[in-house]
């Protein structure tokens, strides 16, 4: 257990963060911050009270400020505008591009330590913004898209093959985003090879829904993306962190020469414990892999290039 775990945004996602993380018992006090005066108050009194319910001892507190963010070990920044039906996710650069520079300066100068997991989008981009904010090492400012992108790919997978999700194991690479690159050769069901369940039509079927996995459901909400599954992807996360897991998900991690990619962020498999991004693992891929790959980091990349244009 750590002692603070801080997450910025008290919009859905932030909110059922902030639920999911208390109900986990792996923080002695979470605190939710957000702009919007008496909403980070009011959701996180009423988790608190669920407490005796459900059975967790998590202090839940709200907040406009950092003060009571002091010293968190782990930082979660869902703070920034989701999109509507029709936007891409890069569409929403300058506005939030803003919103997580601010609230990265006050996480630097609250919590000089923590551990800060991006979840604003476009995502990869934003957790540049995040690191050039807080200049913190880049083992401790990433992002969270792989497990949410592997976590839908192996829903979809599941109810075609008709097995149990939980013997599912695959490995979504990239950017979070349209390039998104889902690795078939990675991806088994109780360690037997997918395209042993199902043809390649049927698979490249499964791996677009993937892809467009985020737009399906905003498209439903019209208001609003994705939170449940955004959330729990999460905590898996945090989870890896505080209990030292060294569990190996993918994550949004800064390049440095891995798969002879650079200056970038990308989806690529990390090792997570209590140092946060401990290590980029390096697996084989095809040459068309490594291509796909390329080209998601060059979309990033020329995001970032486009975010400088706008500043
Ligand atoms: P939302 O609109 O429900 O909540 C956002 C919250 O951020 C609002 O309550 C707003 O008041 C707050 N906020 C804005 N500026 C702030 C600031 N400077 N400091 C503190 N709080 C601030 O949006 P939702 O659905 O919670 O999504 C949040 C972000 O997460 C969006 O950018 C969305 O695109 C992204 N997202 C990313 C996912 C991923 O896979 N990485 C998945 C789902 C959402």
């Amino acid at each position: 257990m750590v002692d603070r775990i801080t997450v910025v945004g008290a919009g859905h996602v932030g909110e059922t963060q902030a639920l999911r993380l208390a109900e986990m018992n792996v923080a002695r006090e979470v605190v939710l911050v957000d702009i919007l005066e008496g909403i980070p108050q009011g959701k996180a009194l009423d988790l608190y009270e669920s407490g005796p319910v459900v059975g967790f001892d998590t202090r839940v507190i709200g907040t406009n400020g950092y003060a009571e963010t002091k010293n968190s070990d782990i930082v979660v920044i869902t703070a920034g505008i989701p999109r509507k039906p029709g936007m891409s996710r890069d569409d929403l650069l300058a506005t939030n591009a803003g919103i997580v520079r601010n609230v990265a300066a006050e996480v630097k100068k609250a919590s000089p330590k923590a551990i800060v997991v991006v979840v604003s989008n476009p995502l990869d981009v934003m957790t540049y913004v995040a690191k050039e904010a807080t200049g913190f090492p880049a083992n401790r400012v990433f992002g969270m898209a792989g497990v949410l992108d592997t976590a839908r790919f192996r829903t979809f997978i599941a109810e075609k093959v008709g097995v149990s999700v939980e013997d599912i194991q695959a490995l979504v690479l990239g950017g979070h985003g349209d390039t998104m690159v889902p690795l078939v050769s990675y991806t088994t069901i109780s360690g037997i090879p997918l395209t042993q369940f199902l043809d390649k039509q049927t698979i490249d079927a499964l791996i677009d829904r993937t892809r467009k996995g985020g737009a399906e459901i905003v498209a439903y909400l019209k208001e609003g993306s994705a939170y449940y599954a955004p959330s729990a992807a999460v905590a898996q996360m945090v989870e890896a962190i505080v209990h030292d897991k060294k569990r190996i998900l993918p994550c949004a991690a800064w390049m440095e020469g891995q798969y002879g990619i650079r200056d970038t962020y990308l989806g690529v498999p990390c090792k997570l414990g209590r140092g946060g991004v401990e290590e980029i693992i390096e697996v084989e891929l095809t040459d068309e892999e490594q291509a796909a790959l390329e080209k998601s980091a060059q979309h990033v990349r020329g995001t970032i290039e486009d975010l400088k244009k706008l500043m």
